[in-house]
């Protein structure tokens, strides 16, 4: 089996990236328990070159050469066909200006849209999938500022192409590593201390049982 985390930030030791690693522990310490074999990848989408669609639809070209796959030649022109045939995908981002990063939502364009057909099923193959959030504010302003847009938005594309994901979002993270070195007027840091001693290790707990969840999905080969 084959599990594929995507990081949608640059920062490799920060919040999304460490829910990422909390859920490889769960995926890795689950199949351990299954006695079952599995690989789990963490893609940094930082760390390679691509952009979003161009919208030449090859893609849905009837008959043609690239029907239901994308022909771009750059470094997801590889990964694609493998994230497509997995067992599973976790994306983490963080939200930046109330969406998901730029990275994340190119990297879903090209990875949902040749799947993609106007007023029928998708072409990809089903399998369980999670969205993970990090941000700066709290659940309170999320819930009222970015429930119905943002992640409804995605989740709802995410459906239809591999199946219903699990979604689970970490509020008023840690931004800064020394708040007293970047310039700010509305972060409480003892709050933001206090959040991140508290409630970060919480949200470590729930991305790691999301990666144990997905192990059973897949086994299961139950989606959504
Ligand atoms: C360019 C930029 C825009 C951001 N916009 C928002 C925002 O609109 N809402 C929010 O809650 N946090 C925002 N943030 C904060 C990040 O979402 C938050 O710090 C997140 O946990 C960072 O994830 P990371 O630690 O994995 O990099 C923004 C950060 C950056 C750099």
């Amino acid at each position: 089996m084959k599990f594929y985390l995507i990081n949608g930030s640059n920062r490799k030791k920060f919040n999304t990236a460490q829910l990422l690693d909390a859920v490889a522990e769960g995926i890795t310490d689950e199949i351990e328990k299954q006695e079952k074999q599995a690989e789990v990848e963490i893609i940094d989408l930082y760390n390679i070159n691509y952009k979003g669609c161009k919208s030449c639809l090859h893609c849905k070209k009837i008959d043609g050469k690239y029907y239901g796959t994308c022909p771009i030649k750059d470094d997801l022109h590889t990964l694609l066909p493998k994230l497509w045939k997995s067992d599973a995908i976790v994306f983490g981002s963080p939200i930046y200006f109330g969406n998901v990063t730029g990275q994340m939502r190119s990297f879903l364009e090209r990875l949902i849209f040749p799947k993609f057909v106007y007023g029928k099923e998708t072409l990809a193959k089903k399998k369980p999938t999670a969205f993970i959030y990090t941000m700066n504010v709290t659940k309170e302003f999320s819930d009222e500022q970015y429930t119905q847009s943002v992640y409804s938005t995605i989740e709802r594309f995410i459906e239809y192409t591999f199946g219903k994901p699990y979604s689970y979002k970490a509020y008023d993270t840690y931004q800064f590593k020394d708040y007293s070195l970047y310039e700010h007027y509305i972060f409480d840091v003892d709050a933001k201390k206090k959040q991140k001693e508290e409630q970060f290790p919480k949200d470590l707990e729930e991305a790691y049982n999301i990666g144990v969840q997905l192990v059973h999905d897949a086994l299961k080969k139950r989606i959504g």
